[in-house]
């Protein structure tokens, strides 16, 4: 094997996480409350292109994959992306982060096509909410399709959800009722600030903290981090089959355990959701000939990965929202 993508912090990178599609059917009010407006002529990443991505990648250290959009699952090839990646014997774990809404149909198809993990965002668990939030009326389309996911056999199910002050916030009693008897990965996501704008975010942050607080008192207790848990914080309580991962991407030392790197719909890399344009790799997927080059292209630009991110300065790079990198 070829050496493992290493930055120069000493991280590792066994965790890709690839766009396939900027296209989404939801409006969500913090990512596209406008909904999705192609952005002149754009053409994702074929078939093809995806493989010799993976293949480089696994070569240098990649183990887990998580398909991402956009909602991933509008490609009307998403079954057989899922196929190639459980063709490589490389990749051991194959994820996707859905909106849900197809999940009813092809929860089963896309398990049996190699499928292991799933995110599934549920923002609310009050329907009205969950339409304010989503633009979309579509709660109980997506909780069938949760359903769906439990029984297909995956080996965890998780749910997305962004904490929002005057939205979502009196939501939380619901979500620990429902995991009491339901073994679901419940994770709390901290709004974070794009390119979207300062006004929204100032509206509806909600600090991750207050809800480690009140989980802290009812007696749930921290989880001691494995090695594969990546930034989230996580806990779970004696009496509840769920657990709950927190995600604060402003607290202390949320980087330090970063071990993911992102490649958008167009074959661009970002080293950090944050902070910088993507590097064109699109050149180098035409080939299996090309190979050396793209992963010697990569071992280039981990250099360039910045310790942090710079979200507390207010610098939100250039994403605008996160349909167009995957979250
Ligand atoms: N802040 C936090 N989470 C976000 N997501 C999308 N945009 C944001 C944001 N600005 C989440 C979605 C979904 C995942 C793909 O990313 O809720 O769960
Ligand atoms: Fe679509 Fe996900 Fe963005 Fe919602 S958060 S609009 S489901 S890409």
């Amino acid at each position: 094997m070829s050496q493992q993508l290493q930055d120069d912090f000493g991280r590792r990178f066994h965790y890709l996480r690839m766009s396939v599609t900027d296209v989404c059917n939801f409006k969500c009010s913090y990512c596209l409350p406008d909904g999705y407006h192609p952005n002149g002529k754009q053409s994702f990443l074929t078939l093809s292109e995806i493989e010799h991505l993976v293949a480089a990648f696994a070569k240098v250290g990649t183990r887990k994959v998580r398909i991402t959009g956009g909602e991933p699952t509008l490609r009307k090839d998403f079954t057989d992306i899922v196929r190639l990646l459980a063709d490589n014997d490389a990749i051991h774990t194959i994820a996707t982060t859905t909106n849900g809404y197809r999940l009813e149909k092809n929860a089963q198809e896309w398990y049996d096509a190699g499928l292991r993990r799933i995110n599934i965002s549920v923002d609310s668990l009050d329907p009205r909410m969950f339409y304010q939030i989503t633009g979309e009326n579509r709660f109980d389309q997506v909780m069938s399709g949760v359903d769906a996911a439990l029984n297909a056999g995956f080996e965890r199910v998780k749910i997305n959800a962004v904490l929002l002050k005057d939205l979502n916030d009196k939501d939380l009693p619901r979500f620990l009722h429902w995991i009491k008897h339901t073994p679901i990965d419940l994770r709390f996501i901290e709004l974070m600030e794009t390119g979207l704008g300062h006004e929204y975010f100032q509206a509806h942050h909600l600090a991750g903290e207050a809800i480690k607080g009140r989980l802290m008192a009812e007696g749930w207790l921290y989880d001691q981090p494995s090695a594969e848990d990546g930034p989230a914080q996580n806990f779970s309580h004696p009496d509840y089959q769920g657990r709950i991962g927190l995600i604060m991407p402003y607290s202390k030392d949320f980087c330090a355990s970063c071990n993911r790197l992102r490649v958008s719909a167009v074959g661009k890399l970002h080293l950090c959701l944050f902070t910088e344009q993507g590097l064109d790799l699109r050149d180098l997927l035409q080939s299996t000939a090309q190979q050396p080059a793209l992963i010697e292209r990569l071992h280039q630009q981990l250099h360039l990965k910045k310790e942090t991110h710079f979200l507390h300065q207010g610098i939100t790079g250039v994403t605008q929202h996160l349909a167009s990198i995957g979250g």
